[in-house]
Order: structure tokens, then sequence, then C-alpha cells
């Protein structure tokens, strides 16, 4: 059996992280986008969750061509957020309730209103020329590179004031720094000085894997086409090199969380960024689960949501961290759909009972859980039918390029329903009014209208609510070490309907049983696991008898077992 003595403890590794994107979380002066002042309102409500840390999504200076991804400047508050002075009351106020911030960090690129573009692109012997990457165009067309956000796919765009092309994995307005030039390395290393003494407790690193780039610009291998690329970009030669810096020039000095996006980054590579010994970073975050049954331009086919690959994904990644590094565990965020229409079923007879089953999963496997705004009250994806409700140059860009292809923009529509980033972007559903309210201005996006139904204040004091029972399972995971440290053993690991697992830590055994059906599921334990005890359970009784157990659908039950071999 594992043993709590011999494991590293960490605040962090114990933490339940929950994210707030800011544009849609509390409106505070009715101009209908989400603010700070706003997140201080709710402070309270926050603190109630019982969540250890906050991840904000970016609130620095931006133009907002990405939401906030494209950073103008990275010491100063967006105008429409509010102000530093905003900023360092929600600080404190999160302090003064023991709950740690953890900031956006956006270094793979920056806005091209940011000040060091704006001088790079004026002329090839400007000093900020090499803060990005430019191909002169006198060389010809560059090497192929895929963008996520390019209207023509392309992330190279030409610039016509220098005669050259620059590099850009995102927007067009998103141009992506040369972390081979030392000064924009102090710079950034400088700027992440001036948050942590103000006091912030940790970055969230967006796409960090990307930052290096191969010198050259070289062609890549065949393999590496369209979205695949994303792949290679995450293996630039020098990325563990720049990580290890900035460890030493920045992040050993406090006492602080980091994790990585890590798009493109795999089981066999991960550990590079996250074993203690190479100091780096202390977690990452991965999409391979994410990319079940989602392809090029999120069309989505029949295996989004099979359950074997899923448990098959979730495993290998536990595995990777059980001698060594830390795991992160999410199911949405907002970059994804919301985790009940993705993962389980959004349909208003199982919805509360499903997420209910997603928030049990998520607070009982290995690794640092990551929850989204919403997720706590199970909201679900708003499923836009008109291209003209959507807000993310995403989905955006995708549909006026299948278009222009003529290609199959229903499909698109349909999948996007699915899988469309906004989905996790409309407001939060505070109560039953006129804009849930959100705001009392005509909200950025559109409001989910579920939240006559599905919203905080009907859930606040109901006992059995999706809210309520988000709270508990928190509290369990603070109370319960054996989810935190304990050993993790998939059982039943090709069963089609059934999520089950064991965390063994000291002499203590729980089971997990996850229906992820809307049927009834039986399974017969092995003999050596008699059940003990129910700890927790999203219906109101569990079917068992001797090693026979039955689910209801959707169900989720956590369970003490005797281990008698
Ligand atoms: C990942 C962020 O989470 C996403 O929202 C953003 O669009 C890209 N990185 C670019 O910064």
């Amino acid at each position: 059996m594992p043993r709590l003595s011999k494991m590293q403890r960490a605040w962090w590794k114990e933490a339940v992280v929950y994210q707030i994107y800011p544009r849609s979380f509390q409106d505070s002066n009715g101009d209908g986008i989400g603010d700070i002042r706003g997140i201080i309102q709710r402070l309270d409500y926050i603190k109630s969750l019982g969540i250890d840390v906050v991840w904000l999504n970016p609130v620095y200076r931006s133009p907002n061509d990405d939401n906030g991804y494209d950073i103008s400047d990275y010491r100063n508050i967006m105008a429409e957020f509010g102000t530093m002075e905003d900023f360092d009351e929600l600080l404190a106020g999160m302090h003064k309730r023991g709950i740690k911030l953890v900031m956006d960090l956006v270094v793979n690129h920056s806005s091209d209103e940011h000040e060091w573009f704006q001088q790079s692109r004026q002329s090839r012997d400007n000093p900020y020329r090499n803060f990005y990457h430019w191909w002169p165009a006198e060389h010809g067309h560059p090497p192929k590179r895929w963008s996520y956000f390019a209207k023509n796919g392309s992330a190279w765009k030409y610039d016509e004031t220098t005669d050259a092309y620059y590099l850009h994995y995102f927007s067009e307005k998103q141009p992506d720094l040369n972390w081979e030039n030392p000064k924009l390395r102090a710079e950034i290393y400088d700027m992440m000085h001036f948050w942590f003494k103000k006091g912030i407790d940790g970055f969230r690193m967006d796409v960090i894997t990307f930052i290096s780039k191969h010198p050259g610009y070289p062609e890549f291998p065949e393999r590496y086409q369209g979205q695949n690329m994303i792949d290679i970009y995450a293996q630039g030669p020098r990325l563990h090199e720049y990580l290890q810096e900035m460890n030493q020039q920045v992040l050993q000095h406090y006492d602080i969380m980091t994790v990585a996006e890590g798009p493109g980054t795999k089981t066999d590579n991960v550990l590079k960024l996250v074993d203690e010994d190479r100091k780096e970073l202390n977690m990452s975050y991965h999409f391979d689960h994410q990319s079940i049954g989602v392809g090029e331009r999120y069309i989505v086919n029949d295996d989004y949501q099979n359950l074997v690959k899923f448990k098959k994904v979730m495993t290998e990644w536990d595995t990777v961290f059980a001698e060594k590094g830390w795991n992160t565990i999410y199911l949405g965020n907002h970059d994804f759909p919301r985790m009940v229409t993705r993962w389980a079923n959004d349909a208003p007879k199982w919805r509360a009972r499903a997420s209910k089953m997603l928030t049990t999963f998520l607070l009982t496997m290995r690794g640092t859980p990551y929850y989204y705004m919403g997720d706590e009250i199970g909201m679900s994806n708003i499923k836009f039918e008109n291209i003209e409700d959507y807000k993310d140059l995403m989905t955006l860009n995708w549909y006026h390029l299948t278009q222009s292809e003529g290609g199959d923009v229903d499909a698109l529509i349909e999948s996007h329903k699915l899988v469309g980033r906004d989905n996790a972007r409309t407001p939060m559903q505070w109560n039953a009014n006129e804009n849930a309210g959100f705001t009392k201005g005509v909200p950025w996006i559109k409001i989910n209208p579920n939240h006559i139904d599905v919203n905080v204040e009907e859930q606040q004091d109901r006992s059995d609510s999706e809210l309520n029972y988000f709270r508990q399972m928190v509290a369990l995971r603070k109370q319960k070490l054996t989810l935190v440290y304990g050993s993790y053993e998939l059982l039943f690991p090709e069963h089609q309907q059934m999520f089950a697992y064991l965390r063994k830590l000291d002499d203590e055994t729980l089971l997990i049983m996850l229906n992820f059906s809307e049927e009834n599921c039986a399974v017969t334990l092995a003999e050596s696991l008699k059940i003990t005890g129910v700890l927790q359970n999203n219906c109101t009784s569990l079917a068992h008898e001797g090693t026979s157990v039955e689910l209801l659908p959707y169900q989720a039950v956590i369970c003490m077992v005797d281990t008698q071999s």
C-alpha cells in the first residue's frame, strides 16, 4: 500500500482549482461584460465552494481579438475589466478568504498592438525587430506553418512596411514572440516578477509548449500537416532550456504553483516539463481526452463519447505520474464545451445527475482538479443554430474557411453545437431573472435560456442540488487524502458504460464507480473487494448484494471497501 508519509506533499497537489472566465462571470457596471468588480461582489460565493485556488483567465490590457489572449500591455488591466486598484482589491479579498490567485501567462505571443510589435514592424533594424519572428520576402514564401485562427489557415502574414512575413500560430493579431532573443526573455521574466511581487500565487502558462521555434523555420516532415503541426510545435529544441532558465530566474524565488497548458504534449515527453528534479514547472495539462472523436476544425465523429478510449487516455496519463511529477484533471474549460454535454448527457431528465457524476470523477482522480465555473450548477452547452450568434474567432474563421472552400458548413454548425468554445463562454447563471443576474445591460454573448431552471439561486439552499453536491465533494477530497495521494487502479477497462477505480492509501481503499450511460449498469466485483459503506452517492440508494452491484443511469458512488487479499 502507498504510504502518506512517503509522499512529497505540496499545497498545490491538495488544492482544488476553480477557473473564472472574467468576461462571463459577473458584470458590475451594466456594459454587458463581466469585470473584476463583479468577481469582488461574488467572493463570498467563491469562498462558499470550498475551493483553494482561482485561476483567472487574462485580465491584461488587450484589444480583445481573442478575448484577452492577445495582450497589448502586460502590466495593466483591460479597461473593460476595471483598473489595477480593482485588481489589487480582488487579490486582497481572495487572500483574506484564504483563496490563492493564479493568473494566465500569455507569452508565446502578444497582441499586434503591443508596443514591441509596433516597433518591430517599423523597420528591419528596429531594436525590437527580433522580439518577433520575421521571414524576409526576398527569400520566397516561408515554409508551411499551420495557424489556429488565420483566415486562410497560414501562420505567416505578409507585412508590407518591411516586405517580410511574421509568424502567428494564432490570429494575425497575435504575433509569436521570439524567445531566441535574450532581451525578450529578460522582459518576460521581469514582468513575471512584477506580478509575483504583487502577491499572486502562480501562473497558468498559455501554450507554453510552443515558445521554442525550430531555427531557420525548416519544412516539417510530411506527417505534420494542418492541425497535426501542434505536435511538432511542442517539440521546439530550446523549450526546456527556456523553462529551466525561467525557473532559475523567477519561479524558484516564490512559493507559487505553475501549470503548463500543454498542447502537443504526450505521455512520453510530459515528464520533461514536470519532473521535479528538472526544475521546470509543477504541472501540465494535455488535450488527449478532448481530442477523442474530434477532428480537423472540430468536426466530431462517432467516437466522441467513447468511454473505453476515455478511460484508456485518463489511465495512461495517470500512470506517467505514478512515481514522478504530478497530474492535472479537467473535463472542461473556456476552450472546450460544457462538461455535462461533452462527457455525459444534458437532456433535462439526466443533466443534474450526470453533472454530479462528472463532479465525482473530477474530485476522485489522482492529480489536481481544475474545475470550470458554472459546472458546479450543471450548466450545459447553448448550442447556437446560427453562425451570427458566435463570438469566438475560431468557430467564425473555420466557418468562413469552410464556406470559401464550398465545404459542408451545416456539419460544422452541428459539430460546434457540441464542441464550439462559445458553449463554455455564455454567462454564469446566477438566477432566473432576465440576463440570469449576470448583467443589467445587454450581455456580450447570449445567455443560455435554461437559466430559468439552472441557476445558483435555485440551487443555493437545496440540499440535493448540483451546487451542494460539488461543495460536499470538495470537502470530502480535503478530508480524505486517499483521494489526493492514493494510488489509482482501473477496474473493468473494457466496460462500455462503467468507469470504476480504486484509490488506496495507508490502510484505506476507496472504490469509485461511475455509470457514464443512460442505462442501468451491473458489474461483479472481485471477491476480494467487500463494500463496507457508501461515502458519497448522487442517488438515494445503491443496489448491491455480495459482489454484485447495479448502478442507475449516471449514478456515481464512492464506497469504502475491505480488501481481503
Ligand atoms: C489557449 C487559450 O486557452 C485559448 O483561449 C487561446 O485562444 C489560445 N491559447 C491562444 O492564446
